[in-house]
């Protein structure tokens, strides 16, 4: 056995899965992808994203105090390095693909359409960790297609 530095052990940490988490600034949508999510509980029904403090998204989630999270299918696939490796203060992430969005019932940033499942999130806590910001967010409605 080797020894090697837990930065480079993250990434070994596979097959992993991954979420759109949905934002908006003021009413205009941004999408990201992220891995580092969970559920968390259930009673209340509670999810956890980890997002960069150099990412958009941290910075509008916490303005809106909501964001929603979609479990892509394998349409969405192809986006996944566009809203992967774009950040939303400089493109459209939506705009640019054409990837479709719906209101929301709840939360003002909307669902992807052709998610799996999306899940509207209000925002109850927020803890500073290192180089990322951990969001829970309680679950106010789920939508299944
Ligand atoms: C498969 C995959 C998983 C990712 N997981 C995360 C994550 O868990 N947390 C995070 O902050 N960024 C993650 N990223 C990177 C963000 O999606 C990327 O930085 C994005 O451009 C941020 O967008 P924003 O600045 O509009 O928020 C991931 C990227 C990919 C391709």
């Amino acid at each position: 056995m080797k020894q090697i530095i837990p930065k480079d052990a993250f990434r070994k940490i596979t097959p992993y899965s991954f979420v759109f988490v949905i934002s908006h600034d003021k009413g205009k949508p941004n999408g990201m992808v992220a891995a580092w999510y969970m559920k968390c509980s259930y009673d209340p029904p509670l999810m956890i994203v980890s997002l960069s403090k150099r990412g958009h998204t941290q910075k509008l989630i916490r303005e809106s105090k909501e964001f929603v999270i979609a479990v892509p299918n394998k349409d969405l696939v192809k986006e996944v390095e566009f809203f992967g490796s774009n950040h939303g203060w400089e493109v459209d992430k939506f705009k640019e693909t054409g990837v479709e969005i719906v209101p929301a019932s709840v939360v003002k940033s909307p669902l992807l359409a052709e998610a799996t499942l999306n899940f509207e999130l209000q925002l109850e806590k927020e803890v500073d960790v290192g180089d990322h910001y951990i969001f829970i967010g309680k679950g106010c409605c789920s939508s299944l297609q």
